[in-house]
């Protein structure tokens, strides 16, 4: 009888340590840049009741559920994204909490997607948001930070750009052209360029739209400039719409970030709570999925069955950060490295492992990271070992140059042999 192994499930992934290396500067990249911005780190469960998401996030999210019922007949999904939580905790607190705030996490996600690259099954996704004000600029804030994020993991402007759009805008030119229930039109404007133009004017035909309006909006999605919609759309809400577009831009230049940010009419958006500004990130070109995508949602809070909180922020994904990062070479290198390695040509065990911990407490900031051998072996396998965990310093206990309080020791990276103490070897790292 052959035994099958067991089998990775589809669109998941394993971590071996390289690959969480990797995974750990991403995260680590998102978190300090995220702090260095201020916000607050916050985490909930990884499943949730299945109603915090039916009606509510969109019927594409819905359809790609992970759900079953419990053991006590309950209704339950893994969580596919992070948004209706944060809704939640803050409808539980909306008086305690003092608003505005920001608040980021990076939670693991579960969607039941077809994989392909770029959509996995469980992913890692950042999200960032800000909750308590309807003002323009808290998306500024927002942008900024992805901008600064991006350039931090070593993309220039240039290489990506944080395309906007305002449902807002498209609510009145929908209204101005007299179509039919934008909230049926959304999703169908939000596949226009992953369909192509036939299907595309297929799906607005069968919710209701006619030849005609269907030509104007698509024109209407390809306007590549404020002058340009200025000339399409008249109403009073479309130019407050235009206006606040125009401030975001205005503040997002003076601080810097003018060349990462463009107005972007083709984005409305799958998810079905955003009520303004909505924004994907893309990689020049657009040759891959979105990396990030997020928008304001002012009324979540209320369809959920709270108070009307108004919230903006974005989630960013790791797996096509990860594919572009992968792509411009700026992924750190996966292979490990420790400070230093305690050899010992007598296999003096009790020395290695005292020496060890003095070397390991001897920082006075992070803790320097020590390794040594679990048995007994000659130098050479010693050295082999030292070298494949990529020690810098390899620390001899017992070499017989050295006199008492001192060691012989070798910087791995140039090849030299040195005696001293550990104050001096220390300042060798
Ligand atoms: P979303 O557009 O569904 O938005 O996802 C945001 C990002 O998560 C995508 O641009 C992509 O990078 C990543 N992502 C989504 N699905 C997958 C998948 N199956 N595999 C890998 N990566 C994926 C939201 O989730 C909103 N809740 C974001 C948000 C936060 N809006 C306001 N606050």
């Amino acid at each position: 009888m052959s035994i099958s192994i067991p089998q990775l499930p589809k669109g998941t992934r394993d971590f071996y340590p390289e690959a969480e290396r990797i995974q750990n500067y991403i995260f680590d990249t998102w978190r300090s840049t995220a702090e260095s911005f201020a916000y607050e780190e916050y985490e909930g469960p990884m499943f949730e009741h299945l109603e915090l998401y039916t009606g509510k996030s969109g019927e594409e999210i819905v359809s790609q559920l992970y759900n079953f019922k419990d053991k006590g007949d309950r209704e339950i999904a893994l969580r596919p994204e992070m948004t209706p939580t944060l809704a939640r905790l803050v409808i539980q607190k909306a008086r305690e909490l003092k608003k505005p705030f920001k608040w980021f996490s990076m939670p693991r996600l579960f969607r039941y997607e077809k994989a392909q690259k770029g959509r996995l099954r469980e992913f890692f996704q950042l999200n960032m948001d800000i909750i308590g004000t309807e003002s323009i600029y808290a998306e500024a804030d927002l942008m900024a930070a992805i901008a600064t994020m991006l350039r931090k993991f070593g993309l220039k402007d240039g290489e990506f750009a944080i395309g906007v759009s305002s449902r807002k805008l498209l609510a009145t030119y929908l209204e101005e052209i007299g179509a039919p229930n934008p909230a049926l039109v959304y999703p169908v404007l939000d596949r226009r360029l992953k369909i192509g133009p036939e299907a595309f004017a297929k799906a607005l035909a069968d919710a209701g739209l006619s030849e005609d309006q269907v030509k104007k909006l698509d024109d209407f999605m390809s306007c590549k400039s404020i002058e340009e919609v200025k000339t399409k759309v008249h109403s009073e809400n479309a130019t407050a719409a235009l206006a606040e577009i125009e401030d975001l831009f205005a503040t997002l230049t003076a601080a810097g970030y003018g060349d990462c940010v463009n107005l972007d009419l083709s984005i409305v958006r799958g998810l079905a709570y955003y009520t303004g500004i909505v924004f994907e990130v893309f990689d020049k070109g657009k040759s891959m999925r979105a990396i990030a995508g997020g928008g304001r949602y002012d009324s979540l809070t209320e369809k959920l069955g709270g108070e009307r909180i108004p919230g903006v922020g974005f989630g960013m994904g790791d797996v096509v950060l990860a594919d572009l990062l992968a792509e411009h070479n700026l992924l750190p290198s996966p292979k490990q490295s420790v400070d230093f390695y305690i050899a010992s040509f007598t296999n003096d065990m009790k020395k290695v492992f005292e020496t060890a911990q003095a070397f390991r407490s001897a920082s006075t900031g992070k803790p320097f990271s020590v390794a040594h051998p679990l048995s007994a072996m000659k130098m050479g396998k010693q050295l082999d070992q030292a070298n494949y965990q990529g020690a810098k310093i390899v620390v001899y206990v017992d070499g017989s140059k050295a006199s008492a309080g001192e060691f012989e020791y070798k910087d791995m990276r140039t090849g030299e042999m040195f005696v001293g103490n550990m104050d001096a070897i220390v300042k060798r790292l």
